[in-house]
């Protein structure tokens, strides 16, 4: 059995990022308490509010949002915060190094459904001089990332996470309160047959997107030459945890409805984080034109189109774009 803090020790050279991913593990396992208590701890239903992004927050997206940002108040490491909640960035501490980037609850409209959830969480480096108040610090490239991961609430309560050396998972063990390893260096499969997407935003996408699953849907008659299966969690979290345990493509095309948002997720808090994950596994993140993770950030909460997944079926998407 080897536990999270030990594995860091002898896994990331760097102290500062280690102490960042186990301290968010004090916010993550009361999360996970708290959702597993459930309608028991009263944390069911709407905030009767919006956030930022005009989408009607839950209690647990707020909930989450102050237990993560309590935790990182109190790490010297970190310089300041952005999370998918909060209006602006927070400055933490003058001193630290690190800007931390979260959605402190992904896949929210599954949790009064009893359905899968996560957290997702980014570290970039802070510029000499940066101030963690300021958007601006923010703003940099998926490719700067120090650290990106995700803890996946369902059955059991995984971390996954990479600090550029790979990708390792951890299960939480309830009976100690400890993340144990559960697998290290994991690889998606380049090839899958098993795709993600919406189809009810079908009729809004590009007509490239269009042709892309119109050929997925035609199976092994089709160019593709293999029947596919399909699944949809609407939560990133778990589709992402499917896709590094057993291949597939998750996609979040842009589509028409809200014409000037390039996507529906977010650049900082998903996009970039499980494109860091999914390329450490030897799989591709784009937006079906570029590469997310090379995206020069203009707004800390701006939006992208998601193709990720398995290497080959990526690229046969990126086919259709090209
Ligand atoms: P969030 O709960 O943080 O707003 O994110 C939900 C995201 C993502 O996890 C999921 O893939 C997608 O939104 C689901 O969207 P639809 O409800 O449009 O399917
Ligand atoms: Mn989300
Ligand atoms: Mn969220």
């Amino acid at each position: 059995m080897l536990r999270l803090r030990h594995f860091l020790d002898e896994h990331c050279e760097n102290a500062d990022i280690s102490g960042i991913i186990d301290g968010l593990m004090v916010a993550c396992k009361d999360i996970a308490y708290r959702l597993h208590m459930g309608s028991l701890a009263g944390v069911l239903g709407s905030a009767e509010q919006e956030n930022v992004q005009g989408e009607c927050q839950k209690k647990l997206d707020v909930i989450s949002n102050d237990l993560i940002k309590a935790c990182l108040k109190g790490m010297p490491q970190v310089k300041g915060l952005a999370s998918e909640e909060e209006p602006d960035p927070v400055a933490c501490n003058e001193s630290g190094r690190y800007l931390v980037l979260f959605d402190p609850l992904d896949g929210s409209s599954n949790i009064d459904v009893n359905v899968t959830v996560g957290t997702i969480f980014s570290v970039l480096e802070a510029a000499e001089g940066a101030d963690g108040a300021h958007e601006q610090s923010y703003l940099q490239a998926g490719q700067r990332q120090v650290a990106a991961g995700y803890v996946l609430y369902g059955p059991s309560t995984l971390l996954v996470f990479s600090t550029g050396n790979g990708v390792h998972a951890f299960t939480l063990d309830p009976r100690i309160g400890e993340f144990v390893l559960q697998r290290r260096d994991i690889q998606v499969p380049a090839t899958t047959k098993e795709f993600a997407i919406n189809m009810s935003n079908q009729r809004f996408w590009l007509p490239e997107m269009q042709a892309y699953v119109a050929d997925l849907l035609k199976g092994e008659e089709g160019p593709l030459g293999k029947r596919y299966n399909m699944r949809w969690i609407a939560s990133m979290v778990a589709e992402i945890h499917r896709i590094l345990t057993r291949g597939g493509i998750f996609m979040y095309p842009y589509d028409s409805r809200e014409p000037n948002k390039p996507g529906k997720l977010r650049l900082m808090y998903e996009g970039n984080p499980m494109s860091m994950l999914i390329e450490q596994a030897g799989g591709k993140a784009s937006t079906a034109f570029e590469n997310i993770m090379e995206i020069e950030p203009t707004a800390i909460h701006q939006r992208v189109s998601v193709v990720m997944g398995s290497a080959e079926e990526v690229d046969n998407a990126l086919r259709y774009h090209a």
